[in-house]
């Protein structure tokens, strides 16, 4: 490599993370090596094809940087061009809630012993892993390098990051300044700290912003009962500074990889320690009650839901992707169908993976043939194509054109005007109340 060469980047894992990771190194010059163990995948990335996920840019930024790109299953080959792996694999729940750090270990023991190469931890795992680590590798050079990345946005994201989280801790300094000034052509704050400060600025983010979530949904519920509008509340609050504008959206509740896993790890990583942290677990349970309370507001407007023909629009955990993980719709459906429901649906990309996990509902190919002859719609994904839906015409194919918007996103007007009796969540409903016969 000469002085002024960037140099070559390891990937581990290419999943979602991975993929994009590694394809936002390439677009920033590096030569990026992406290792995987499933050689299929690698197969499909080589040749060039379909990206495995649905993420927008993506397969554009990986096909402009195919040259910098190299996909492999070999491990070996990886150890010998990158100093710098970046840990991307993933880290599931297990029963007991903890990370599985299986595949994470799996990576650490093909890492030769010497300090030569440098493994940087981009997957989430409890406060404490590096430190194992560490300790079970002595002369491992560790970095923490949370991802903050969304789902829909990631590129961008990548590109233009708030700040970029770097944990090392002593001996693995030149690992540290060469990850930064890798990121620095972004201009995001750059955060150097100790490697258990740096995971756990990971989980108290994702855990902050679903408790902000969770938050908002309870006020919603309090909104319904005195007859407020949530979203002007959020709106008056959002002006405030301390509190700012954004994850103040009311809704049917979060859902995606991240939310639900590492609230979920960073109860347990307390719990473990003997700390209560009853604040997160309220956060969890107020957001599995806020799937739930839709089935409620059905059953008061149409009655029982048995033999009901109840149809969800958007089954995805929100916009711009196919990721059901966690996804509302499938405690929603599952629920739905526990009342007895015929429950059929509509996403506009996320209809094969949801085909596999759903196999009790009726996935339509098009909104229309979702709400034709429905007793109920629920709005469950904001895709923005449903804002231009033709609601007239589909109001017309209904059983009953009753809508409840599960993230406030439809206009209440231009629904009533289409003959819909609208219900948002937190806010006051339009049209015929009332039961439906
Ligand atoms: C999240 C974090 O934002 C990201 O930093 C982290 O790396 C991974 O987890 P992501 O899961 O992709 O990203 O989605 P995000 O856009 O944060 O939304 C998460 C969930 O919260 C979605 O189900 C969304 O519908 C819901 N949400 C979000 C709300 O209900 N209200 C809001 O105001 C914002």
């Amino acid at each position: 490599m000469s002085a002024n060469e960037k140099p070559t980047i390891g990937v581990i894992g290419v999943g979602w993370v991975g993929l994009v990771t590694a394809g936002c190194f390439a677009e920033l010059g590096h030569r990026v090596i992406a290792m995987d163990v499933n050689a299929d995948k690698v197969e499909m990335l080589r040749g060039g094809g379909t990206l495995p996920i649905h993420e927008p840019g993506l397969p554009e930024l990986v096909d402009r940087n195919s040259e910098r790109l190299e996909f492999t299953t070999e491990m070996a080959h990886v150890l010998a061009h990158c100093r710098v792996l970046f840990c991307c694999v993933d880290t599931p729940p297990t029963y007991s809630g903890d990370a599985d750090l299986s595949r994470v270990q799996a990576v650490v023991a093909t890492l030769p012993d010497g300090g030569e190469h440098a493994l940087v931890m981009k997957s989430t795992v409890p406060a404490g892993t590096g430190e194992a680590i560490r300790r079970s590798k002595p002369d491992l050079v560790y970095v923490s390098c949370p991802e903050f990345l969304k789902e829909g946005t990631a590129v961008a994201d990548f590109m233009q990051p708030d700040r970029v989280v770097i944990g090392a801790d002593a001996g693995s300094e030149w690992a540290a300044e060469l990850i930064a000034s890798a990121y620095e052509p972004l201009g995001g704050e750059i955060v150097h700290t100790d490697v258990a400060s740096a995971e756990m600025i990971k989980l108290a983010s994702n855990a902050f912003l679903a408790t902000k979530i969770s938050f908002i949904n309870e006020i919603a519920n309090v909104c319904e009962e005195v007859g407020a509008d949530v979203t002007e509340v959020a709106a008056g609050m959002g002006l405030d500074e301390r509190i700012g504008p954004k994850f103040l959206k009311a809704g049917i509740g979060w859902g995606g990889s991240c939310f639900g896993k590492d609230t979920i790890a960073l109860k347990k990583l307390a719990g473990n320690t003997g700390y209560h942290f009853q604040l997160l677990s309220a956060v969890i349970d107020v957001n599995e009650l806020q799937k739930r309370r839709v089935v409620g507001k059905l059953k008061e407007r149409i009655g029982e839901l048995a033999g009901r023909r109840i149809a969800l629009l958007g089954l995805a955990f929100k916009p711009d992707t196919d990721d059901m993980r966690d996804a509302s719709s499938l405690v929603l459906a599952a629920r739905l169908r526990g009342e007895g429901a015929h429950v059929s649906a509509f996403d506009p990309v996320a209809s094969d993976r949801a085909r596999r996990l759903l196999p009790e509902i009726e996935i339509c190919e098009s909104a229309a043939a979702a709400l034709e002859g429905a007793d109920a719609a629920i709005l469950v994904t904001e895709w923005p194509e449903f804002a231009e839906l033709d609601w007239q015409e589909l109001g017309g194919g209904m059983a009953n054109p009753l809508i409840v918007d599960g993230r406030n996103f439809l206009d209440p007007a231009q629904l009533r005007a289409a003959g819909f009796t609208y219900e948002g969540i937190g806010r006051a409903p339009v049209g015929e109340p009332g039961r439906v016969a």
